[in-house]
């Protein structure tokens, strides 16, 4: 156990950890916001320090990002589960404009199915109605099984529609353990070719949801997205606050198109509400718009995405070195397929009579948390996020060998 605070590693899938020297400018800043002499969870949200606090906040994330002009930065909050509504709703509205007379079954909504999160998407657009859902893909018809999202699929699989209203995936399956590749030429990363060219008349409606990849590193052809977001709570700050990436023909007039007959959409849920307020509608999450700018001028003081590209990457690899050394050796099985494996969520099965629940006790004696995989799924899920140092993924990796060590060991000598 670490000596500060009495804290732990939390390997948890989020909320998750965040970098220490972030919780103690924080709690400066419980008392004393930039020495107004008010607290961040008291002070207006429209005075003069705080809106150039989160205008800072935006400038930080454009310049990490490399965010281009096209593309506004929104706060919102309800995290990803409310994005999944408002995707449908805001993108809708988007189509019907362009096609102000198509009859509306000819909106066609295609969703990337590779885990639980995107699957949960695509069931909220069945929810809502106001068009068609076309599963482009779903990974589980290309796993062992037919059941599991352990796998991303062959380019050959996908499926797209003509002149979609949207294109939905999730970039990292927090839940599976499974993510897009970032190298062009894997077969698992997302087939950005198949879905042509942006054109000035014709711009891809490509939504991705990044919750729990966001600033990990560089995100690849940010430019040819619709729409970015995460919820904050996994790489950048508390939960209560949602990043929306939004290219300015996605911030729509919700009212307009829903007098040409699409469905109307809550003021909150707006794009353009929040674009046209600055993201001050309503009263945001202060505290985590905080807490995030501060984890955010951290990212910009290491070294930027560079920085935390090279370590998640070099995080990463150690843990699936030592799940393939389990592997090897009967103890561990990795539960997703080669070349589709999450850099920030690695989820493996301890085989074996009560093994998991040894493993999962022998790494709280260590002072280890959060390894139980999610719910759904069980196993063990390792999170990598950027506050998870190097050092403490080699106090995890040293526990993994000793633990296969252990349990290999011949039975006369346990
Ligand atoms: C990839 C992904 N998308 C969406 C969500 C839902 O986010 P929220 O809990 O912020 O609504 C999560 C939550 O863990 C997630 O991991």
């Amino acid at each position: 156990m670490s000596n500060n605070h009495g804290r732990v590693i939390n390997f948890g899938a989020g909320p998750s950890a965040l970098p220490e020297p972030v919780l103690e400018e924080a709690a400066k800043g419980l008392f004393n916001f930039q020495n107004t002499g008010i607290g961040i969870a008291e002070i207006s949200h429209r005075s003069k320090e705080f809106t150039s606090f989160i205008a800072n906040l935006e400038s930080l994330i454009r310049k990490q990002l490399d965010v281009p002009p096209t593309h506004e930065i929104l706060f919102t909050q309800g995290g990803g589960s409310n994005q999944f509504s408002a995707v449908v709703l805001n993108m809708l509205a988007r189509w019907r404009l362009l096609h102000p007379e198509a009859p509306a079954e000819e909106a066609v909504m295609d969703y990337v199915v590779t885990g639980s999160w995107s699957k949960k998407a695509m069931e909220e657009a069945k929810r809502l109605g106001g068009g068609r859902v076309n599963a482009v893909a779903d990974s589980r018809q290309f796993s062992q099984t037919g059941k599991a999202f352990d796998n991303i699929p062959s380019h050959d699989a996908y499926k797209f529609s003509r002149d979609p209203a949207l294109i939905y995936y999730c970039e990292n399956e927090t839940v599976d353990g499974v993510e897009f590749s970032h190298e062009e030429s894997s077969p698992a990363a997302f087939p950005f070719q198949l879905l042509g060219q942006s054109t000035e008349k014709q711009l891809l409606p490509l939504v991705a949801d990044y919750s729990s990849s966001f600033m990990c590193r560089p995100i690849p052809r940010l430019a040819d997205h619709a729409i970015v977001y995460a919820g904050a709570q996994k790489n950048i700050g508390p939960a209560g606050l949602t990043v929306i990436i939004a290219r300015k023909d996605c911030l729509v007039d919700v009212d307009a198109a829903a007098r040409l007959g699409a469905a109307p959409v809550p003021i909150m849920l707006s794009w353009k509400t929040l674009s046209d307020s600055k993201s001050l509608y309503n009263t945001p999450s202060v505290l985590s718009i905080y807490m995030t700018g501060l984890v955010l001028e951290r990212i910009d003081s290491l070294g930027g995405l560079k920085y935390f590209e090279d370590l998640n990457r070099r995080k990463a690899s150690k843990v699936y070195a030592a799940v393939k050394e389990g592997q090897d050796r009967g103890v561990f099985q990795k539960k997703v397929k080669d070349g589709s494996e999450s850099w920030m969520n690695v989820v493996f099965e301890v085989f074996g009579e009560g093994a998991e629940k040894r493993f999962l006790d022998g790494a709280e004696k260590k002072g280890m948390k959060g390894l139980k995989g999610h719910r759904s799924v069980g196993g063990i899920r390792v999170s990598l996020y950027n506050a998870i140092t190097e050092e403490q993924v080699d106090t995890l990796v040293t526990y993994m060998n000793d633990f296969v060590a252990e349990e290999t060991k011949p039975k006369a000598e346990q």
